[in-house]
């Protein structure tokens, strides 16, 4: 008898936000080159999936700043890309000293950064108003004394991805 393949598979299989692809990066204190080599790997890797350009340079920005953030601001931490059909997740993972308040490090030109790390050019304020605007939810967590945990959320329209495969991606 003729299988009805079509009754029995879900329509939401596989599932839009169930991850398919994660790229992982580890980030070590004072490793002025990581951010920008995690953000260029992260931009080729997305390119390949076919997202739309603005959509890659957003994540690139995002990838950047948070890895800046934790060899700026904490002692090590670890950067993942969970790439979904529907969306993409960047979570940013560190230990360091946390964040005593939330609202006030999201303010434009607030920041704390040391004045060896200003003379290089880095220290304005601007990397978590930047993620902000690159993501479209944000989520902050963090422990003083601990470290701090973000999460930015990109959606995607299912048709601007080709099929994204499952494991692990050499970029
Ligand atoms: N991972 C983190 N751990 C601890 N503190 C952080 C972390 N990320 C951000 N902060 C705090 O939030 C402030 C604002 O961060 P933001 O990225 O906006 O600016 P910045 O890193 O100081 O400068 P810029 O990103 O423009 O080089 C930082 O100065 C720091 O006090
Ligand atoms: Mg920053």
């Amino acid at each position: 008898m003729h299988e009805r393949k079509d009754v029995v598979s879900s329509p939401c299989q596989p599932a839009a936000n169930k991850p398919q692809l994660t790229l992982r990066f580890k980030i070590d204190e004072k490793d002025f080159l990581i951010a920008g080599e995690s953000a260029s790997k992260t931009k080729k890797a997305l390119q390949q999936l076919g997202l739309k350009q603005e959509i890659v340079k957003n994540i690139a920005i995002i990838v950047y700043e948070a890895a800046m953030n934790i060899v700026i601001h904490s002692n090590h931490g670890e950067i993942k890309i969970i790439i979904a059909p529907n969306q993409v997740v960047v979570l940013s993972e560190d230990v360091g000293e946390g964040i005593p308040d939330i609202e006030l490090a999201m303010k434009e030109g607030y920041s704390t950064a040391p004045n060896e790390v200003r003379e290089m050019g880095f220290g304005a304020g601007m990397g978590l108003p930047n993620i902000k605007q690159c993501s479209n939810e944000l989520d902050i967590k963090t422990t003083v004394g601990l470290g701090t945990t973000l999460r930015a959320t990109i959606y995607l329209n299912p048709a601007d991805t080709k099929q994204v495969e499952t494991g692990t991606m050499y970029v």
